[in-house]
């Protein structure tokens, strides 16, 4: 049996190299390698041969086929494999997968955008940072609440002498002082916008988030400005038709210091089920406070400055028509909610 299978190998090829036009090549194909071709009729009786030879007959015969079917394969394309290859130039494409901007990156790339239209700069301070910038030159006692365990993580390093343990920022108004520092003097127009960290987590409240921190220091700086910016904001990133109102707050960086809220989208104002009287909280803000100026170097009886700070993620998801009801729907990686965006 093996010197059978040996002989149709050998005449096969010497057939399919001979060969003369793609029909005669298709009759050798169906002759050898046909369902009820030669070598099938091999595989149908390798159980005649004898015990011993039989694996090694089954080799042969698949070895004969590959042997076979590879010169098909050559010979074939020898003969110009056009019809085959016919390519139909009219179906549409396959359009390739575009990718986007998060959510997020977005609104982060809008507001400072609108910032820099009024001169601010962007700047990043660390989010990595000491006690004495996120807290202590911002005029904090050191019992505030802010720096309870349950807010703020603290980091398990070795503490400075000058600038006290290592946190993570719970807040982007860490930049204010830094940016005092390395600008050394006013005139300061920043917008900070970072990673900021706190013990939280619900549907409004993720350990980590972003904030944006306006600074504005020179001489002749009033509260007036302040008003004016947030109006202006406001006015950019919701529309035109939404007013603003400052509320007497405490931030121990700023005196005096507001909460700045927002007429209702829904109601205008008037009071409904969502807002209740008609406001919607925004910002924090106010005017910085002597000892923060003193902190960063600058005398407060030639300049006077004031800061806001806000959320990006409480922004996005107060922008008319997005309706995020869960903030956590922003962290997830599922593309089928992002890609809506
Ligand atoms: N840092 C405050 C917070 O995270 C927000 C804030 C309030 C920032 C008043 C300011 C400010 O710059 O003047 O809640």
């Amino acid at each position: 049996m093996q010197d059978e299978i040996r002989n149709i190998r050998n005449q096969g090829l010497g057939q399919i190299i001979a060969v003369n036009s793609k029909e005669e090549l298709e009759e050798l194909r169906i002759y050898y390698l046909g369902r009820s071709g030669l070598l099938a009729k091999f595989t149908k009786n390798i159980s005649k041969a004898p015990p011993n030879e039989r694996k090694q007959v089954g080799v042969m015969i698949n070895e004969t086929k590959q042997a076979l079917e590879d010169a098909l394969g050559n010979k074939l394309q020898e003969f110009g494999n056009t019809q085959e290859e016919w390519a139909d130039l009219t179906v549409p494409g396959i359009p390739p997968v575009y990718g986007s901007l998060h959510l997020l990156t977005q609104a982060i790339n809008e507001i400072s955008e609108i910032f820099e239209h009024i001169g601010f700069t962007r700047k990043r301070y660390p989010e990595v940072e000491w006690d004495w910038y996120a807290f202590e030159s911002l005029n904090f006692p050191k019992e505030h609440p802010a720096r309870d365990n349950w807010e703020t993580f603290w980091i398990d390093a070795k503490p400075s002498e000058k600038y006290g343990p290592m946190l993570l920022t719970p807040h982007t108004s860490n930049g204010q002082v830094r940016e005092m520092l390395r600008k050394q003097k006013p005139p300061i127009r920043m917008i900070n916008i970072s990673k900021t960290y706190r013990r939280q987590s619900d549907a409004s409240h993720y350990p980590m988030f972003h904030q944006f921190e306006g600074l504005v220091v020179d001489k002749g700086i009033t509260l007036s400005n302040l008003k004016g910016t947030i109006e202006y904001l406001v006015h950019q990133y919701f529309g035109e038709d939404r007013t603003v109102r400052l509320r007497p707050h405490n931030f121990p960086f700023t005196e005096p210091s507001f909460e700045i809220d927002i007429s209702c989208d829904i109601c205008k104002g008037k009071g409904c089920k969502v807002c209740k009287e008609g406001w919607l909280e925004l910002a924090g803000a106010g005017m910085v406070h002597p000892n923060v100026l003193r902190a960063g170097n600058i005398d407060p009886s030639e300049y006077s400055g004031f800061a806001f700070g806000a959320g990006v993620e409480r922004f996005l998801m107060m922008k008319p028509g997005l309706k995020i009801p869960d903030l956590r729907l922003l962290y997830s990686t599922d593309l089928r909610y992002l890609k809506q965006f």
